[in-house]
C-alpha cells in the first residue's frame, strides 16, 4: 500500500457491511458513516422501527441498504438474519456487533434474569453473529468483524454498579482476541472497539447534569464522546488503512482509563 493510496485507504465501495444494534446511537451512526464511505448496510436489530429511519437516511446517499429483525440473544434468529440477508445480498465483508445493554443494579440485588440478560445480549450474541457470520466470510476467504466492547470491560466506572456489564465487556474482549487468533488463516480480521462514555440512548443519565459533572470530572478531556467520534474509528477498523490489525482493542475514552 502506498501513500498515494490514503484517500482509497478509508473507502468501503464495493463493501457490503452487516451492523448488528444498527437503529440507534453507536450503532446507527456507523451504519451512516459506513455507508457515505460508500459502502452497501444492512441494519439489523431488535427494535426495526427505529432501523427503518436508519434505512431512510442511508438510502438518500445512494447505496443497497435493507433492515433486518433480529434477537441476538436468539441462535436462531441470527441464523434467520443471515438467511434474509442471503437473499439480498452476494456477500458480507464487514460485520459490526453493537447490539447492548447495560443493568445497573447492585451486585448483592442483581437478578440471575438481569444477570443473563446482560451476558446473554452483550456477550453470547457477540458470539453468535460472529459465529454466523464468519462462515460466509471463511467461503469468501475474507472479511472484517469489529465488535463492540466497553473501557469498561478493562477497568470498573468509578462509582457505577454494572458488574454484569463489566463483565459482558471483559468476555467480549477475551473473545475478539481468540476469534482472531483462531480466524487469522481465513483472513478473517477481528477487532474490538472500547469506548468510554458516549452520549447515546443506553446512557440516558448524562442528559441530567447534576449527576454528569462527577463523572466529567474524572475525564481528562472533560466531555463525554459524540457517536461519530466511535463510528470514525469503527470505519478505520473497517477499512484498508488498519490492514495489520487483528486481535486488537482500541479504545477511545477521552484518556479516561489513563489515570
Ligand atoms: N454509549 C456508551 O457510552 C458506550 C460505551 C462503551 C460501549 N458501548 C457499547 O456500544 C454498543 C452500542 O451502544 P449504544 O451506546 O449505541 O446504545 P444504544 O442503546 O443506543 O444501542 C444499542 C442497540 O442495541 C439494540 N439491541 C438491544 N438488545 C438487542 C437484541 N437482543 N438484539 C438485537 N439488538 C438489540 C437496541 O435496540 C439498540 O438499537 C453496545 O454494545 C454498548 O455496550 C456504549
Amino acid at each position: 500500500m502506498t501513500r498515494s493510496n490514503i484517500p482509497s485507504m478509508f473507502s468501503l465501495k464495493g463493501k457490503t457491511a452487516l451492523i448488528v444494534g444498527g437503529s440507534s446511537g453507536i450503532g446507527r451512526e456507523t451504519a451512516i458513516t459506513f455507508a457515505e464511505a460508500g459502502a452497501d448496510v444492512i441494519v439489523a436489530d431488535i427494535n426495526e422501527e427505529n432501523a427503518k429511519s436508519v434505512y431512510h437516511e442511508m438510502t438518500k446517499l445512494g447505496i443497497k441498504s435493507k433492515v433486518l429483525k433480529v434477537d441476538v440473544a436468539d441462535a436462531s434468529s441470527v441464523e434467520q438474519m443471515i438467511n434474509d440477508l442471503l437473499s439480498s445480498f452476494d456477500s458480507i465483508d464487514i460485520l459490526v456487533n453493537s447490539a447492548g445493554i447495560n443493568s445497573r443494579v447492585p451486585a448483592e440485588n442483581l437478578s440471575e434474569e438481569d444477570w443473563d440478560n446482560v451476558i446473554d445480549i452483550n456477550l453470547k450474541g457477540t458470539f453468535l453473529c460472529c459465529k454466523c457470520v464468519a462462515k460466509i466470510m471463511m467461503k469468501q476467504k475474507e472479511g472484517n468483524i469489529i465488535n463492540l466492547a466497553s473501557m469498561s470491560g478493562m477497568i470498573v466506572n468509578k462509582d457505577r454498579t454494572i458488574s454484569a456489564y463489566c463483565s459482558s465487556k471483559g468476555g467480549v474482549i477475551m473473545l475478539t482476541k481468540s476469534l482472531a487468533v483462531e480466524w487469522a488463516k481465513y483472513n478473517i480480521r477481528v477487532n474490538a472497539l472500547a469506548p468510554g462514555y458516549v452520549m447515546t440512548p443506553i446512557n440516558p443519565w448524562m442528559r441530567d447534569r447534576q449527576i454528569n459533572k462527577p463523572t466529567i470530572d474524572l475525564i481528562p478531556m472533560q466531555r463525554f464522546a459524540e457517536p461519530s467520534e466511535i463510528s470514525a474509528t469503527a470505519l478505520f477498523l473497517a477499512s484498508g488503512a488498519s490492514s495489520y490489525m487483528t486481535g486488537s482493542v482500541l479504545t477511545v475514552d477521552g484518556g479516561y482509563t489513563s489515570y
